[in-house]
């Protein structure tokens, strides 16, 4: 397990989405409420689109793609519904300090 550092907290609006590139991964930051904030990989699993220009669900704790509606629960990555059947992968995250830390090789 090696966290680095992905963003500072106050980068990420509550429901919102951030996406950026971590040691040649795509990843997309989901921030709920508070410190709660979960990563995934940030492309769709139906054509490869990158999912951190999507809508975030605070309520469904989902993520739903914006090309063709796929939705994806961004605590295990699972797709939700078609036209996705494939899961996102998901990375390790801790908040300490206000920071945002992930573990994409985790
Ligand atoms: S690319 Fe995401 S639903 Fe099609």
């Amino acid at each position: 397990m090696a966290f680095v550092r992905a963003a500072s907290l106050a980068d990420v609006d509550e429901g919102g989405l951030l996406g950026l590139e971590m040691e040649g991964h795509r990843v997309c930051l989901a921030r709920l409420q508070g410190d709660e904030v979960y990563a995934f990989a940030d492309n769709c699993t139906h054509r490869d689109f990158p999912l951190s220009a999507g809508e975030l669900d605070l309520e469904e704790c989902s993520v739903t793609c914006d090309w063709h509606g796929a939705q994806f629960d961004v605590k295990t990555g699972a797709a939700l519904c078609l036209p996705a059947t494939r899961a996102v992968a998901t990375f390790p995250v801790k908040v300490e300090g206000g920071e945002i830390l992930v573990d994409v090789a985790g």
